[in-house]
């Protein structure tokens, strides 16, 4: 188990590991059912062999070891799906951290091709209006900063930063085609569709430097929608977050209308 973890990339969220266990144990299980059918394939082959049978028999086989082993594995599969793996997914998509709450980081993400855009909503705590009219080479989210609530909304490109050990709510969307918000390190994985805003939570537990990968494709730049994930201690992230405050407020001012 632990030489398996080991080809895994680094566990960086506080769920990864539960789910890493649970790739480990499906592939133990699979090994099973490999060897197992595997040499049930080999006893098929000799058993049934045209030598021993020269007339065919279409009765089929009457013992009762076969059909005891087919309800066995089908009766495993179905308790490690609902008392293992459908628990384990309900507790990672129905326990979401709550938007209000002052601890939670709610930033949205949205793909394009051939980039990740980010935008946190600021200290109001509201995400301003975007438009996808209002995308430039400068503005590839579309923001529109002459909405109030837009104001102090800190916006990046390809490069997301989050503090550690805080729960992360985000916001996922696409402006143009089907993309994948696939954060290996953390275990995330979710599709980008246009037209929904798919929420993804998770909760960073590893301070360093993380690739974003596209795990869709979704065009002919897929292989470059490479964004990265920094997580930082909580008063370096503090740090970036006021630097990109103050950085804002004279743009802010100066850009009073938009196109
Ligand atoms: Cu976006 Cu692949």
């Amino acid at each position: 188990m632990q030489t398996f973890l080991a080809m895994f990339p680094k566990q960086a969220s506080t769920h990864a590991a539960e789910v890493d266990q649970m790739t480990v144990l499906v592939h133990w299980l699979m090994l099973v059912l490999f060897v197992g059918w595997g040499l049930f394939f080999i006893f098929v082959l000799f058993r049934f062999r045209r030598g021993a049978n020269p007339k065919a028999s279409y009765t089929g086989a009457k013992g009762k070891i076969s059909k005891g082993l087919e309800v066995a594995v089908a009766l495993i599969e179905v308790l490690l799906l609902v008392f293992y793996a459908i628990p384990a997914w309900a507790k990672r998509v129905k326990a979401f951290p709550s938007e209000s709450d002052a601890g939670v980081v709610v930033v949205r993400v949205v793909a394009h091709q051939f980039a990740w855009e980010m935008q946190y909503p600021g200290p109001d705590g509201k995400f301003g209006r975007t438009d996808p009219k209002l995308v430039t080479a400068e503005n590839n989210i579309g923001i529109d900063r002459t909405d109030p609530n837009a104001k102090d909304d800190i916006v990046t490109t390809n490069q997301l930063m989050l503090p550690v050990d805080r729960p992360v709510l985000v916001h996922l969307s696409s402006q143009d085609v089907i993309h994948s918000f696939g954060l290996y390190e953390m275990r995330v994985k979710q599709d980008a569709i246009p037209g929904m805003s798919i929420p993804v939570w998770f909760i960073p537990n590893r301070v360093g430097e993380y690739e974003i990968a596209c795990s869709q494709l979704c065009g002919l730049g897929h292989f470059r929608m490479r964004g990265f994930i920094t997580i930082q201690s909580a008063a370096d992230y503090k740090k970036w977050y006021d630097d990109q405050e103050k950085e804002l407020q004279p743009a802010a001012v100066a850009t009073p209308t938009a196109p």
